[in-house]
């Protein structure tokens, strides 16, 4: 079976990880790991992005080589996925040589057949976006804000030949209506390509910037970093190899809503036809984490990091949180509050204390031992089908990358078996010696273990940390295939659990 093969936007290597890049890490990983539950092998890959005038600027203000600034910032980068529990198979650095020789060979092949020429060109350059710009890019007549500088410039460069391919990409778009998702970005795409498309510069002068990958036609030049950029993902499936069919095309680019149109809507599909691969299935474009209203981001300062947040959290809590709180494609406000809000209710209330109360109930009245049930009743009824209900939507959320829906139908679940337990009141059947109570009993723990059970099943993939605890004090092993695992059997009956354990502690 081809592996599903999925990867996230390499991130730049000029400035430390916050919350958006975790988020978007976090976002694949909950991909990745819920593909695989449903038995589908993946490949996923993320990486850092480490060319480009940024970098290199950032490595002359330290006074250091970039290499040596980009192997700093890597390590910053990998560290924290290793915190959040990233289940990434490779991670794509594109200053290795891996990547290098699959730039220079993609670039001399499309030179060869003259898709890329050379031309002088005179217009508008933006230090800041590092790219050439138009007319059409000012707004009420001036540069905006997010290019910086902008400079008049006359250079002699080389140039894809984007703009023949504008035709092809519409009706690909035509026909391919789901390539993007959320689907109201593809319709911006279009709108975008309803513009003139011109031809892409692809080079940058070595007198203006050395650090990036050397054209292998003309060592004069380096590779504009976008272009270098986007190859990452063929390289990181064996461009060239023989593993290469194993994973290309791509089945998902997760991306941020920023980097959609051009680079991965335009460039990087015009860029595969002209090479004649196959493209990738879909593109998902998430939102942004906003701060006072603004994308999060190094240049605004105000970013949250992470780090602070896994530290006294624990990752499992700050995946819930960001998968919970936003809706994918839609931006979210990051509020501390809201995280706290979080904390106590959907996780300490809801489940932390059904676990807790269930196994502690499971220990002192019957040393343990999952009880067998007796016949069931109108309340056993109504939870099993609020089950069945709410597998079946999480599922089909989940599929849909809905995440944060299809956690909320489990957070009801959870909340109707606190429910349950509240309507049977097994601590006080406990109390009681008539044959019936103690049947009942019986009855309502068996019930409420093999719901903990179901619903911790569906946990695999966003807390699997808390999963993997959960799964462990039931005496299960790790949840790997969901097609066995998610229908009700009583399958606990007569198994011994383990003593309760505080997940979500008070804070
Ligand atoms: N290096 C390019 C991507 C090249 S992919 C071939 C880049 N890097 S980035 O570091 O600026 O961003 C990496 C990813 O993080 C992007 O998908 C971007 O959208 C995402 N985020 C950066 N800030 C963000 C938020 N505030 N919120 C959510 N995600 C955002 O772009």
């Amino acid at each position: 079976m081809k592996s599903f093969y999925l990867t996230t936007a390499i991130d730049y290597a000029n400035g430390s990880p916050h919350l958006g890049h975790a988020y978007e890490k976090i976002l694949a990983d909950v991909i990745s790991r819920t593909k695989k539950a449903m038995g589908q092998p993946t490949h996923f890959v993320t990486g850092l992005d480490e060319h480009g005038q940024k970098v290199q600027q950032g490595a002359e203000q330290e006074g250091v080589e970039p290499q040596s600034r980009c192997d700093r910032i890597a390590e910053e980068f990998k560290n924290l996925l290793d915190k959040l529990n990233i289940s990434n198979d490779d991670y794509i650095r594109t200053s290795e040589t891996r990547h290098k020789k699959v730039v220079s060979s993609i670039l001399q092949d499309l030179f060869d057949r003259g898709e890329i020429y050379q031309a002088e060109y005179s217009g508008f350059y933006s230090m800041r976006a590092e790219q050439f710009l138009q007319e059409k890019d000012k707004v009420d007549g001036e540069w905006p804000e997010i290019f910086g500088e902008v400079t008049e410039i006359t250079e002699k460069n080389y140039f894809f030949k984007l703009g023949k391919y504008k035709e092809w990409l519409l009706q690909f778009l035509e026909d391919n209506p789901n390539f993007i998702l959320p689907s109201h970005r593809q319709n911006q795409v279009v709108e975008f390509l309803k513009e003139p498309l011109n031809d892409l510069c692809i080079s940058r002068p070595k007198e203006r910037l050395t650090w990036g990958i050397p054209l292998p036609f003309d060592k004069g030049y380096v590779t504009y970093v976008w272009f270098d950029a986007l190859v990452n993902y063929v390289t990181a499936a064996g461009f060239e190899e023989d593993s290469f069919p194993d994973f290309w095309p791509a089945d998902l680019h997760v991306i941020g809503k920023d980097i959609l149109a051009p680079p991965h809507a335009v460039y990087w599909p015009i860029m595969l036809k002209a090479c004649n691969l196959e493209l990738p299935k879909q593109i998902l474009a998430h939102g942004w984490w906003t701060s006072s209203g603004a994308k999060m981001s190094k240049s605004t300062g105000e970013t949250v990091d992470p780090l602070e947040l896994v530290n006294e959290y624990g990752s499992d809590v700050f995946r819930y949180f960001v998968m919970r709180e936003m809706k994918v494609g839609q931006d979210a406000e990051f509020s501390l509050e809201r995280f706290e809000s979080r904390y106590r209710a959907d996780l300490g209330n809801d489940l932390g204390n059904l676990v807790s109360r269930l196994l502690h109930m499971c220990t002192s009245y019957f040393e343990g031992i999952v009880p067998e049930h007796f016949s069931l009743s109108e309340p056993e009824n109504v939870l099993m089908s609020k089950w069945e209900e709410a597998k079946e939507k999480s599922l089909d959320l989940f599929a849909q990358f809905q995440f944060s829906q299809g956690l909320d139908e489990l957070s009801g679940f959870i909340r109707s078996i606190n429910k349950y337990a509240d309507e049977c009141l097994p601590w006080k059947l406990a109390k009681s010696t008539e044959e019936k109570d103690q049947q009942n009993l019986k009855t309502c723990i068996s019930t409420m273990v093999e719901a903990l059970r179901l619903a911790n099943a569906l946990l695999v993939a966003v807390m699997p940390e808390v999963h993997t605890k959960i799964n462990e004090r039931l005496g299960l092993s790790l949840t790997e295939d969901w097609t066995k695992d998610l229908s009700w059997d009583n399958r606990l009956n007569g198994k011994q659990l383990k003593e309760k354990i505080i997940l979500f502690p008070r804070k």
